[in-house]
């Protein structure tokens, strides 16, 4: 399974590709607003950071023409922009033009299975279900993202698979067991994937018996 970080701060990027297990970003204009930052100059430094894994940028335009346009000038910045696109009926067409363009497209804020199956059907190189976001309505985000993969299992789409909307560790458990291809992770719960009690015990205790065993060694 493959890692983005979910995240448009550039230390929690710098830190994820230097743990040596990054590949990819997703943004979304929530994020980069949250950073007070220059929307374009951020894009290209944190493409500069992943490459040649892909940065996912969003449109804010409505109507399919103006986010082809959009989408172009995104992917003028860097090779490895993938331009995030709305699950609308204008998104879904602009998916398709783009994607025939060879633009690679991240179809975002999808909600349900059939939301997914459209945005394969576009060539979307990638579907992002919001499985916190469900999970907060009182629906069950995973299950979607079961029925995504059964779905593109069936008909051997080349769509992959992005949880989004990741709140904790579990939510990344779920999505490899269910063999999602990514999973795009803010960078708290990933720092998370590390922890164990058991792993900090057991460290603190090998590491007294070789001191201990060092000492033993000088004394003798
Ligand atoms: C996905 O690409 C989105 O940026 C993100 O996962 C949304 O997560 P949120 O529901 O925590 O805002």
């Amino acid at each position: 399974m493959k890692f983005f970080i979910d995240t448009a701060n550039l230390d929690e990027i710098k830190q994820a590709a230097d743990w040596g297990i990054l590949d990819g970003v997703t943004t979304n204009p929530t994020l980069v607003a949250r950073e007070n930052v220059a929307f374009k100059e951020r894009i290209i430094e944190i493409c500069d950071v992943v490459a040649p894994g892909p940065v996912s940028a969003e449109v804010v335009s409505v109507e399919a023409e103006e986010m082809i346009e959009e989408a172009r000038e995104l992917r003028s910045w860097a090779e490895n922009i993938a331009v995030k696109i709305p699950l609308i009926p204008d998104g879904i067409k602009a998916t398709r033009a783009l994607s025939e363009e060879g633009i690679a497209c991240n179809v975002t804020l999808c909600f349900s299975a059939n939301q997914a199956l459209l945005a394969a059907k576009a060539g979307a190189a990638y579907i992002s279900p919001f499985v916190g976001r469900l999970d907060d309505v009182g629906a069950d985000g995973m299950s979607v993202v079961e029925d995504i993969v059964q779905i593109y299992d069936n008909y051997a789409f080349d769509t992959e698979i992005i949880v989004a909307s990741i709140r904790h560790p579990i939510h990344v458990l779920q999505a490899a067991l269910l063999g999602a291809h990514i999973a795009t992770v803010p960078f708290d719960s990933l720092e998370k994937l590390f922890k164990h009690p058991l792993t900090d015990i057991g460290l603190k205790g090998f590491l007294a018996d070789w001191e201990k065993l060092q000492k033993q060694l000088a004394d003798a």
